[in-house]
């Protein structure tokens, strides 16, 4: 049998191409995982991919939605080919909506739901299956401290960006309960973190925000991925159904 981390492991990390998904690949890759990326962005998974091979770790990528129910299964059969099992799945994809009530349309309101909630919903309903066939798995869901917030004002996550994310809460909390002991469910609510998603807006909002930071800097992807990496390797394993905050104390909201 596997064990965590060992070199025949692996873990798919969805939103992969660039940001927070890769820091997770990268954390993931330093601790032997062999690492699946799914992104929408075909260019940025490419150059991600070749990054992540060079550590000599196999690594690949699908061109994939996360909304689509049916590509996350086509996707995971065909991970099923090469890999014996799939060890850790990271839901990680996500968009910002900036709109608020009143200027948002319903579409807009249904891809949000739609990228970050059933995005984890369609990856671990593909992915769960054979984790639990093997016996052990861990998934780890970014979701944000906009599911406590209610939203970074003014910024990239108004208040449907923040149900989504707190959504993420009650699915991590509910299948750690149903997929106990074989597989456990984690969620990490990033803070303020320096990606594409929050660039320009961090950038010039930069003073205020470190200000209002306990540990006086913006948190980078590294940040993220070590605790999601810690999430997915950490023996003895008595963690599931939590929610851990990694914002370097933000009270800026
Ligand atoms: N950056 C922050 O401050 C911050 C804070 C809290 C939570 N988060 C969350 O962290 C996650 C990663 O964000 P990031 O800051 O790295 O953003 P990012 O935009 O740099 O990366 C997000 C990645 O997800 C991919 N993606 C978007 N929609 C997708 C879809 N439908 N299917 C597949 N891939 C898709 C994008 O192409 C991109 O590569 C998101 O869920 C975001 O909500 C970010």
């Amino acid at each position: 049998m596997k064990t965590q981390g060992s070199s025949s492991s692996v873990a798919i990390v969805t939103g992969g191409a660039r940001g927070i998904g890769l820091g997770c690949a990268k954390s993931l890759v330093s601790k032997d995982f062999n690492i699946v990326l799914v992104d929408v962005l075909d260019n940025e998974l490419n150059q991600a991919t070749s990054a992540l091979c060079a550590t000599g770790m196999h690594a690949e990528s699908f061109v994939a939605d996360v909304s689509d129910f049916q590509k996350a299964q086509n996707v995971v059969e065909r991970i099923l080919e090469r890999y014996e099992s799939i060890d850790v799945l990271v839901n990680n994809a996500g968009t910002p909506m900036p709109k608020g009530l009143l200027d948002i349309s319903e579409g807009e309101w249904d891809r949000t739901i739609d990228v970050h909630l059933k995005g984890c919903f369609n990856w671990s309903r593909a992915v769960v299956p054979s984790m639990l066939k093997s016996g052990t798995g861990r998934i780890v869901n970014i979701s944000s401290i906009s599911a406590y917030s209610g939203g970074v004002t003014r910024a990239v996550s108004k208040f449907a960006y923040a149900a989504a994310k707190a959504g993420i809460l009650g699915m991590t909390r509910s299948l750690a309960k149903e997929l106990g002991p074989s597989v456990t469910v984690n969620a990490v609510c990033p803070g303020a973190i320096k990606t594409e998603l929050t660039g320009e807006m961090l950038e010039r909002r930069s003073a205020e925000f470190t200000e209002g930071i306990s540990l006086r800097r913006l948190g980078t992807p590294e940040d993220i991925g070590e605790v999601v990496a810690f999430l997915a390797t950490v023996e003895p394993n008595f963690i599931t159904g939590q929610a851990i905050t990694v914002d370097g104390f933000q009270w800026i909201t």
